[in-house]
């Protein structure tokens, strides 16, 4: 099967890694808007549009399957997209479904990005599956440049981290046994977020719990012997690239780079 995979940048390679690793008899087209990332500062119409025409582009290229691996757009987006002829998976079900399983004090903490946590996404989403449950956000959108730039392992990160996360260290009200790192950024800087929360407090992420939650729509479908794995980007500067190499692993595949915006598309929008 030819699964499709996108971001709003490269956020979403943890996904793609993750989905990799679990389902290797799988092709993969990895598409990362790097030409209009950040999405989480954008409004739902804007993302909305972005994730159609990622859709359309991907869907050209053959794809029978697609995974929103972003969490900006899997809040805004997921909805419009299930009209799509291919079945359309979204990162916030399945973390959100872990950590309602993961829960002992009933207090669930979501991190993501000001779209996301604005969206309330997680809340309805833990709410369908743990009525009981009540769920802080926090929006920590300076984490998505740390990560991007290869600081996650820094006192900077930390800082920044502790800064966000200060209502909820220990002795703390409202500090939760459970955290979802809803962003996929965050599983870059999960070891950080760790430090900063204390070890006993669970992680749950979206690369972690998204691969195991397409097992349905895998079964049955032929692997293959050879299955290829190709990644695009809507601009291929050259930080992007040095990224996306370091965090997919070798070896990666060379990037391509399509605009999905071509010049004259543009309308005036009233
Ligand atoms: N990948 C996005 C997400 O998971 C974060 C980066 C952005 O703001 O576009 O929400």
């Amino acid at each position: 099967m030819l699964i499709g995979v996108f971001d709003s940048g490269i956020g979403g390679l943890t996904v793609l890694r993750a989905l990799r690793q679990a389902w290797p008899g799988h092709s993969t087209i990895y598409l990362g808007d790097t030409a209009r990332v950040p999405y989480g500062t954008k409004s739902r119409a804007t993302v909305v549009r972005y994730a159609h025409q990622i859709a359309d582009h991907l869907l050209a290229e053959g794809i029978e399957l697609l995974v929103v691996a972003c969490n900006t757009a899997s809040a805004y987006a997921l909805e419009e997209l299930q009209g799509l002829p291919v079945p359309v998976v979204g990162v916030i079900e399945p973390p959100a479904r872990a950590a309602a399983r993961a829960t002992r004090t009933g207090r669930i903490g979501v991190i993501g990005t000001s779209a996301t946590v604005a969206s309330g996404a997680y809340e309805r989403a833990i709410a369908a599956l743990a009525p009981d449950a009540t769920v802080h956000s926090i929006a920590c959108p300076l984490l998505v440049p740390l990560a991007d730039e290869g600081w996650e392992g820094t006192d900077v990160a930390r800082e920044v981290a502790r800064r966000y996360l200060e209502p909820w260290l220990p002795g703390r009200p409202d500090r939760p046994d459970v955290v979802v790192l809803g962003c996929t950024h965050y599983p870059v800087l999960r070891d950080a977020l760790a430090e900063v929360l204390g070890h006993e407090v669970t992680l749950v992420d979206s690369a972690e719990t998204t691969p195991r939650a397409i097992a349905p729509l895998l079964e049955g479908a032929s692997t293959e012997p050879e299955p290829t794995h190709r990644l695009i980007l809507t601009d291929g500067a050259v930080g992007f690239a040095a990224t996306t190499r370091r965090w997919i692993g070798e070896p990666a595949p060379a990037v391509e780079v399509v605009d999905l915006e071509p010049q004259g598309s543009g309308q005036v929008r009233r």
